[in-house]
């Protein structure tokens, strides 16, 4: 069955964008998923088809009217598929969501722009609000990208057994090990001289003591969670 995403945005043309090249390209050919951008502007109030308003309370910016994103929302099939609305004030975006959005049937994507979207309408069609970051993007089409392709990669058929997900960031609770490959010696940089060793015991336990010394270098949060699992660390 094709995995669907669904995008809901101002900016359709900006779909498949990246997404369609190389792996996730591909699969979009061979019908491994498909994507379909909708306009939110033909769903506007008035002569300018008005997908915005100023926010009650005052203050900067508009905010996108409920009426019109439940109108747009509304016209998609009601097919139980989770309703996604990237933001930087979302839970944080995870392997693990990745992992359980791939093993459904597809998404819908809520693009906002502007300011941001009226509560009402996340809260009455159960929008589930992700962020990719502590940081602020202008709209949600970046994010859309970055998540759909975290998505897709982990379909059936996607990735090759060359390029299997078993051994990446996250997999098993720490940031991945560091890659070499030829030349042996570069700018009188050498690599290190276990991965010449063929031993292949003696190189999983320097590549999983490099995954925890790095983790627990550049994400204490994570090192954290992982030693709470591993009593004895
Ligand atoms: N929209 C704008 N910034 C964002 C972010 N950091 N994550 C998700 N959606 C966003």
């Amino acid at each position: 069955m094709t995995w669907q995403a669904d995008i809901i945005t101002l900016f359709p043309e900006l779909f498949p964008g990246p997404l369609g090249i190389s792996l996730t390209g591909r699969a979009l050919e061979k019908g491994l998923w498909a994507c379909t951008a909708h306009d939110l502007r033909p769903h506007g109030k008035g002569r300018h088809h008005a997908v915005d308003d100023t926010p009650y309370g005052g203050g900067a910016g508009m905010v996108m009217r409920p009426d019109v994103v439940a109108s747009a929302l509304d016209a998609l099939p009601g097919d139980g598929r989770p309703v996604i609305y990237p933001t930087p004030r979302g839970r944080p975006f995870s392997q693990r969501d990745a992992k359980r959005l791939a093993a459904g049937s597809g998404v819908v994507i809520l693009c906002g722009r502007y300011e941001g979207v009226d509560e009402r309408v996340l809260e009455a069609r159960g929008v589930e609000q992700f962020s990719i970051g502590d940081f602020v993007l202008s709209g949600g089409e970046i994010p859309a990208c970055a998540l759909l392709e975290a998505c897709v990669r982990l379909l059936p058929g996607v990735m090759g057994s060359s390029d299997s997900a078993t051994e990446e960031s996250f997999e098993n609770g720490l940031l991945e090990y560091p890659h070499y490959t030829k030349p042996a010696e570069w700018e009188g940089l050498s690599i290190p001289s276990v991965l010449l060793s063929g031993n292949h015991r003696d190189i999983a336990a320097w590549r999983h003591d490099q995954s925890q010394r790095i983790t627990q270098s550049k994400r204490p949060d994570l090192w954290a969670q992982y030693a709470s699992r591993k009593p004895g660390i």
